[in-house]
């Protein structure tokens, strides 16, 4: 996720683009950079904060009414100065500005450059200016329409050129772009707060809208470039709760992100029944070498690790382990060149995964990041690094980079199985399906959030719970009771279901609340009778369980239903409801959702 900001009018430019970029810093904030069209074109650009470009522009001379700008969340290329945004096109004349994911972006540029052209940075935004420019015959409104006709994957795009002073123009596609109408000025931007300064009179662009800017008028069209009209929008939010996209929270906006986050996490890797991870191009001799796997990490990102142990192990056949990283650095684990090690983290920086995964590398491992932040510690220091494209998390509890996480790590291993001969091409080809279908049970999920909510308010007596599950069902056990501990501080704690007469279960009494997890098929009977167990002896249950297995209503107090999923795929969307439930929990007690207390977003410490 990156922000994106335009405008033309009377004013100068400068101070208007930077203003609308502080407030879209929570979309990514790792290299900043503007185009100002004044008496000549001009660009500057820095590895930082908003802050550090401030810096950088004091020297500068920037004038001129006509400008756009970034904030970046590094996809593509790592963050530094050649890579930030925006980008000229190779004679300088063209500059652009872009938020989303180009997918077929190297062979644009392959294409690009056997017509002589040479690039400056390792960006796919810098091929869409070239390609503009190679359209470009004097109407930048064609040369845009004909060359975002080329690009496969996702954009919101600002678009310059310096022969035009009068205009610019824009398109959206996938990636959030919306359009401010002020008095003899206009605007773009990624989303609303940015504008909210200077007008509350917005369109919020669709799929496939190019918008030519002008200080006093905006045109709309489809790809086609035949006219198109949108209906103007009164903004009556704060600048605060724009921000949230209208959520009362973070978290409770992220998790409704979770369906784009899917689409991106695999934009790229999943195409024409195909599972793609050219980020772990090893060789079959290599994989048919391993013989053991780790996954490392902390926290959330340590249960998507406990899913990719399950995983691993079922496509794999190689013994996999899920280990907490503050527990793995310090035992002296048997690790040497035949050892896998996946370390987990969002932000890519959290001490104890990097110390585990140092101490892997030390002793010869190969070492795989499914990482979140590009450029990250986690990120530079692994041989092979996977992003999780989820965009900024900016709330200390994670939901949708532990989707992303999950997902990631699933395309992973069915990539190695399938690199490994252990993949069929029907199974590969089955599984392509089951995740372009996951963004779509992920919204139907989301459609639920009200009787989630509903229920949330019946358990404000509720002092302990415990989140029961098999399998996969048990990973996601653990993230649920996380999830409702850290941000409602009701205790909570994960078992795997069978384990409930082993000790727990002495622990029930009638004012006990279990969620059940039950979608994983092949033990869903053993984890009904751990259900019945519990309502034995008084307890209540909430279940979460696949569409069709309606018995389980027999027993269960309530049930949330979730999608029918292929099994392996079930945590991806089946955690949805369990974040639900702790941020409805928290948010009936009134608590601080966002800022848990104790906590912090990224524990760069020991
Ligand atoms: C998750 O809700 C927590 N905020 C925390 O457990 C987090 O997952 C953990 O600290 C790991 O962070 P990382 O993914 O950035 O490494």
């Amino acid at each position: 996720m990156c922000g994106i900001v335009g405008y033309i009018g009377d004013k100068e430019a400068l101070p208007v683009l930077i203003d609308g970029l502080k407030h879209l810093e929570y979309r990514g904030y790792d290299s900043a950079g503007v185009a100002i069209l004044g008496e000549d074109l001009k660009i500057v650009k820095t590895r930082g904060r908003i802050k550090d470009l401030e810096a950088k522009l004091k020297n500068s001379n920037l004038k001129g009414k006509i400008g756009i700008g970034h904030t970046r969340w590094a996809t593509h290329g790592a963050p530094n100065d050649e890579n930030a945004h925006p980008h000229f096109s190779e004679s300088k004349n063209i500059v652009i500005v872009h938020n989303g994911i180009i997918e077929n972006y190297l062979e644009l540029k392959k294409m690009l450059i056997n017509e002589g052209h040479t690039f400056r940075s390792e960006t796919d935004t810098e091929v869409i200016a070239y390609l503009i420019e190679s359209f470009y015959d004097g109407d930048l409104l064609l040369a845009v329409k004909k060359a975002v006709n080329m690009l496969e994957g996702s954009f919101a795009l600002g678009v310059m050129s310096k022969d035009e002073k009068d205009r610019f123009i824009a398109v959206r596609k996938d990636s959030p772009l919306v359009v401010g109408l002020g008095k003899g000025e206009n605007f773009i931007a990624s989303d609303i707060p940015a504008l909210l300064s200077y007008t509350r009179n917005i369109i919020i662009l669709e799929n496939g809208d190019i918008a030519e800017i002008r200080k006093d008028k905006v045109n709309l069209f489809d790809l086609s470039l035949n006219p198109v009209k949108r209906d103007v929008q009164k903004i009556t939010w704060s600048v605060d709760d724009a921000k949230k996209g209208g959520f009362k929270h973070y978290m409770l906006k992220e998790i409704f992100e979770e369906p784009q986050v899917i689409r991106e996490a695999m934009r790229g890797r999943v195409k024409d029944g195909k599972i793609e991870v050219p980020e772990l191009n090893f060789a079959k001799k290599f994989l048919n070498e391993i013989n053991k796997i780790y996954f490392v990490a902390c926290g959330t990102a340590y249960h998507a690790g406990v899913v990719g142990k399950y995983l691993a192990e079922n496509f794999l056949r190689i013994t996999a382990e899920a280990e907490v990283a503050s527990e793995f650095r310090y035992r002296d684990p048997v690790i040497d060149k035949k050892t896998l090690v996946f370390v987990i983290s969002q932000s890519g920086e959290t001490a104890d995964t990097l110390a585990a995964l140092r101490l892997a590398k030390s002793k010869g491992a190969k070492t795989i990041g499914i990482v979140n932040v590009v450029g990250s510690s986690a990120a530079r220091e692994v041989d092979s690094v996977v992003y999780i494209n989820a965009g900024p998390e900016i709330a200390v509890a994670s939901t949708k980079a532990y989707v992303a996480q999950v997902e990631v790590i699933a395309l992973s291993i069915l990539y190695l199985a399938k690199l490994s001969d252990k993949l069929t091409e029907k199974e590969e080809r089955l599984f392509a399906s089951a995740f372009e279908g996951l963004p779509e049970k992920a919204e139907k999920i989301l459609k639920q959030s009200d009787s989630v909510a509903e229920f949330a308010a019946t358990t404000k007596t509720i002092e302990e719970t415990f989140y029961i599950g098999r399998n996969l069902d048990y990973a996601l056990s653990l993230e649920g009771a996380l999830k409702l501990k850290e941000i409602s501080y009701v205790h909570a704690e994960g078992y795997p279901a069978g384990e409930l007469k082993h000790g727990p279960l002495a622990l029930v009494t009638p004012k006990s609340l279990v969620i059940a997890i039950d979608t994983y098929s092949p033990l869903r009977e053993k984890t009904l009778s751990n259900i019945k167990e519990v309502k034995a002896r008084g307890g209540k249950v909430l279940a979460v369980a696949s569409e069709g297995y309606q018995k389980i209503e027999e027993v269960a107090d309530k049930v949330f239903y979730v999608p029918k999923v292929a099994d392996e795929l079930s945590p991806v969307i089946s955690v949805i409801p369990l974040q639900l439930l702790a941020y409805y929990v928290a948010e009936s007690r009134g608590l601080d959702i966002d800022k848990p207390r104790n906590l912090a977003k990224s524990v760069t410490v020991e």
